[in-house]
């Protein structure tokens, strides 16, 4: 008798010791990384913002690449080729039903929403002194209207937090789960950033400029792979959907599949580098679907047809959630 209980309650201790591990080597990760100082004036901003937005359900979308510092005083830096086209057309898109209010997490000084449209801006425009008038050029006029229009009207749906480097994401990803995690399933991430894979620890960083001497050896180590914890403990009731980029079309689909039992989370979009722009698959534990734009439409973004896609997808998500929900009671 003592015998088959002890080996029911084994499983389980063994179970929740390796949880206690998992989790203990999230945190020590997180200690030796520095703390953006304005975290907690974010995670402030992002309380309000979703207390003014209750009756929407709220998306938190990141985008654009990290950064990954080669020394404390930064000077050098690797990066990644992410524009942040992804995510900023992403958010618009969101926009088109009144449904959702929009968290922004987006590398600093990489695409934005509504303002991606106008990068040649300033020479659209003509300023006339004697008037003291800025003229927009004819050219340009019916779609800055437009845009400016639907950037007016959603402008109470929108917050937008910038980050630069890896250690800063991470931090403010945690945070912002921490503050979703009781809206449950009315929450959806959808992770475009490029997040690096390989850092250098603080303790192994040159503290100055590394001085440029001779040939450069550099060791990253691995970063742990996020969405484990952030699937598992942050958000355990979100609709999560990340995003997987390869450079090889063979293993795309394979890879996203790997992902997805890896993390357990709702959606792998997967995409390769060169045909990202038109062409994505979106990935479940029991299909994929493909979506596929003509690389030539101007007036067809894909992230329209993902955009939509999702949200049907995240409305069947919540109400599986509210049937789950009501049998437990
Ligand atoms: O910005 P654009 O130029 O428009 O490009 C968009 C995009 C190609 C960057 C975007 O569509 C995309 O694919 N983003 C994810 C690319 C990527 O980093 O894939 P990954 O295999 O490294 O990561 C897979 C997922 O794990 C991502 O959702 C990422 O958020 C997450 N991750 C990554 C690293 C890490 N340490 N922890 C994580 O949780």
């Amino acid at each position: 008798m003592a015998n088959s209980s002890n080996n029911n309650v084994k499983p389980i201790l063994q179970q929740q010791s390796s949880i206690i591990d998992e989790l203990d080597k999230i945190e020590k990760f997180f200690q030796q990384l520095q703390k953006p100082k304005n975290l907690y004036e974010i995670r402030d901003r992002a309380h309000r913002f979703c207390q003014q937005n209750l009756d929407r359900k709220i998306v938190l979308i990141t985008s654009g690449g990290t950064t990954v510092p080669m020394e404390h005083n930064t000077v050098r830096f690797i990066d990644n080729f992410s524009a942040g086209t992804r995510g900023s057309a992403s958010v618009e898109y969101f926009f088109d039903t009144n449904k959702y209010a929009v968290i922004f997490l987006y590398r600093q000084k990489s695409l934005e929403p509504f303002s991606r449209h106008f990068d040649g801006l300033l020479s659209n425009l003509k300023y006339d002194p004697t008037n003291d008038r800025i003229e927009v050029s004819e050219k340009i006029r019916p779609k800055l209207v437009q845009i400016l229009t639907k950037m007016n009207e959603t402008s109470n749906r929108l917050l937008k937090i910038t980050f630069t480097t890896l250690s800063e994401y991470l931090f403010i990803l945690r945070e912002l789960t921490a503050l979703l995690k009781p809206y449950e399933s009315r929450v959806m991430l959808y992770l475009a950033a490029a997040v690096s894979d390989f850092y250098i620890p603080p303790d192994n960083m040159a503290v100055h400029k590394i001085h440029s001497n001779g040939p450069l050896r550099l060791h990253f180590e691995m970063v742990p792979k996020i969405l484990r914890p952030l699937v598992k403990f942050w958000v355990p009731d979100a609709f999560v959907i990340s995003f997987k980029l390869e450079t090889e079309a063979e293993i795309l689909l394979e890879k996203a599949r790997e992902a997805l039992n890896r993390y357990g989370h709702k959606l792998v979009i997967a995409n390769e580098l060169n045909t990202r722009k038109w062409k994505v698959i979106l990935v479940t534990a029991d299909e994929s679907e493909e979506i596929e734009i003509d690389p030539n439409s101007n007036q067809l973004e894909i992230e329209q047809l993902i955009v939509a896609n999702v949200i049907r997808r995240h409305e069947k998500f919540i109400d599986n959630h509210r049937e789950q929900n009501s049998l437990k009671k």
